[in-house]
């Protein structure tokens, strides 16, 4: 592996998020070199320089609202499982086959990043097939590595499977939303404990197992999606038994431990956020369809809601969205569970205030409040979301104030229970009092699922929005722009 001691200085590790018009850029700019999957290190190694290349799908949208979004749009894999399920892919001695991963950036981030540690990635025969073959797996070069620096958390989960098939790993500093701190201290204190060596340097940090892996005993002091993945990849190869206490349960870790199970692994969910992993000398690659993105589902569920719309969302599950659903219902919203996906639409009528508190699953995830708040601005009284998961997610709000919705944004644990950050000073706690009438600005996407909500609300607000900085959606929703033009939205692209 070569150093990185050439390598311009940066912040901190866990500061090591680029601004996000970069990360689209690096990310755009990458998507050229997608098709030859991991064997051109000079492409991919320049990536990150090509920062002139523009948005996926264009940096700026000016939307003409006011009408219902009506339709149909098919769901893919979940974001949050298929870039973990494609790192999973190196712990096995055999090829895997990864169905329904969606066309969006983060996945491309990850195909380039498995490219340079020399797994070779084609597409299978149906559209979204993933074919990831780990045969010759190898230490990349550091620029290579660091071309990919700020664009992803995902970097981070690459830890246990490359010490466990190199002795050694170098992870880039990492990226994604600005919604919170997001530290690594939790990764980093579960890779020790397995007997990692973890060094950090200027441009990263870089890890060795000297000993190899082994099983240990692990509590999370908080149920972390990442960390509870990062004990999962690092224990099914581990020398022995780990046990995990606190672990988060969301449905896309579950999918995971399936990929896992299907390789070889042996994994017990136990009761009270226990789980139990007896690692295995080897892992074959799988084939696995990943479950389908339920974030997406909630977001175009809530499109619906607030453009008074009608949309099916092919492939959403109603197992995944139990906790979703039942406030979309209180909020005054219909739908229809069907085999193949379920029916979202604003029945009529108004719309009513609720007390939201994100969380954990089974709780209502934090990635569904920010679409929702658009909803809320509609509903007659006084709604509450209480933010309990990331300590800066309401920073999408100021545009939804200049567009006329009365939002207050507080310290304080406001309709729930108190949090970690209801002493902290954090702005966590969000009062909105309804009904607004929405109409257009200029606004600027801010992070994954507040520009998603940005783009509800020009959707339904009255007359003409400009939001700019849209490529960030393209991170995590899959062809939007082709889905919006289906269900009838009026918008011309720039950029
Ligand atoms: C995953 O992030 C998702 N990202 C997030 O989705 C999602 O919001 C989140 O889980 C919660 O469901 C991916 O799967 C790529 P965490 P992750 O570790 O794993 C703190 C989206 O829009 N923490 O569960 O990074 C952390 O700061 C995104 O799709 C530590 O303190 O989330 C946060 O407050 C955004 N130290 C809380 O735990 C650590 O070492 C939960 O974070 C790790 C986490």
């Amino acid at each position: 592996m070569s150093t990185p001691g050439d390598a311009q200085n940066r912040d901190e590790v866990q500061d090591g998020e680029e601004s996000q018009v970069e990360d689209v850029q690096a990310s755009a700019a990458q998507s050229g070199s997608e098709d030859q999957s991991g064997d051109d290190a000079k492409s991919r190694g320049d990536a990150k320089s090509h920062g002139a290349a523009v948005g996926l799908q264009g940096d700026k949208i000016t939307i003409r609202g006011g009408i219902p979004l009506v339709g149909r749009i098919e769901l893919k894999g979940a974001k949050n499982l298929v870039t973990k399920a494609m790192v999973a892919a190196l712990l096995g001695e055999s090829p895997s086959v990864l169905k329904d991963v969606p066309n969006i950036s983060d996945v491309r981030i990850v195909r380039g990043l498995l490219g340079v540690h020399g797994v070779k990635i084609t597409d299978g025969e149906e559209p979204g097939d993933l074919i990831l073959d780990p045969a010759n797996v190898e230490s990349a070069h550091f620029a290579d590595i660091d071309a990919h620096a700020g664009s992803s958390r995902i970097p981070i989960l690459f830890c246990g499977p490359l010490l466990h098939r190199l002795g050694e790993a170098f992870i880039p500093d990492l990226g994604g939303c600005r919604i919170g701190d997001r530290p690594i201290d939790y990764h980093l204190e579960v890779l020790r404990k397995f007997g990692a060596v973890v060094e950090k340097q200027p441009s990263g940090i870089r890890m060795s197992a000297p000993n190899g892996l082994k099983g240990a005993k692990v509590e999370l002091p908080y149920p972390s999606v990442g960390a509870t993945e990062q004990v999962l990849l690092t224990a099914v190869r581990a020398e022995g038994i780990t046990e995990l206490k606190g672990a988060a349960i969301e449905p896309e870790i579950m999918d995971l431990i399936n990929i896992l199970q299907k390789m070889g692994a042996i994994i017990t969910v136990d009761t009270d956020r226990v789980i139990r992993i007896e690692g295995v000398d080897r892992l074959e690659g799988y084939q696995h369809r990943a479950l389908f993105d339920r974030n997406e589902a909630a977001s175009w569920a809530a499109a619906a809601l607030a453009t008074e719309g009608d949309i099916f969302v092919g492939g959403a599950r109603q197992p995944e969205m139990v906790t979703f659903l039942n406030v979309f219902r209180k909020v005054g919203g219909a739908f229809d569970i069907h085999d193949d996906g379920i029916r979202f639409y604003h029945p009529g009528g108004e719309l009513k205030p609720v007390i939201i508190e994100t969380d954990v699953h089974p709780g209502f995830m934090t990635d569904w409040q920010q679409p929702l708040v658009i909803a809320l601005t509609k509903a007659h009284g006084v709604s509450i979301v209480h933010e309990t998961v990331y300590e800066q997610r309401f920073g999408f709000v100021d545009a939804l104030v200049e567009m006329g919705a009365t939002i207050q944004i507080h310290k304080e644990c406001l309709g729930g229970q108190a949090c970690r950050f209801g002493q902290r000073n954090f702005n966590h706690s969000a009062v909105i009092t309804g009904p607004t009438k929405l109409h257009g600005a200029d606004i600027e996407v801010p992070d994954l699922r507040g520009g998603f909500s940005h783009l509800i609300a020009a959707l339904s607000a009255d007359g003409t929005s400009t939001v700019s900085n849209v490529g960030i959606i393209s991170r995590g929703y899959e062809n939007f722009i082709t889905k919006l033009q289906l269900l009838g939205a009026d918008f011309d692209l720039e950029g």
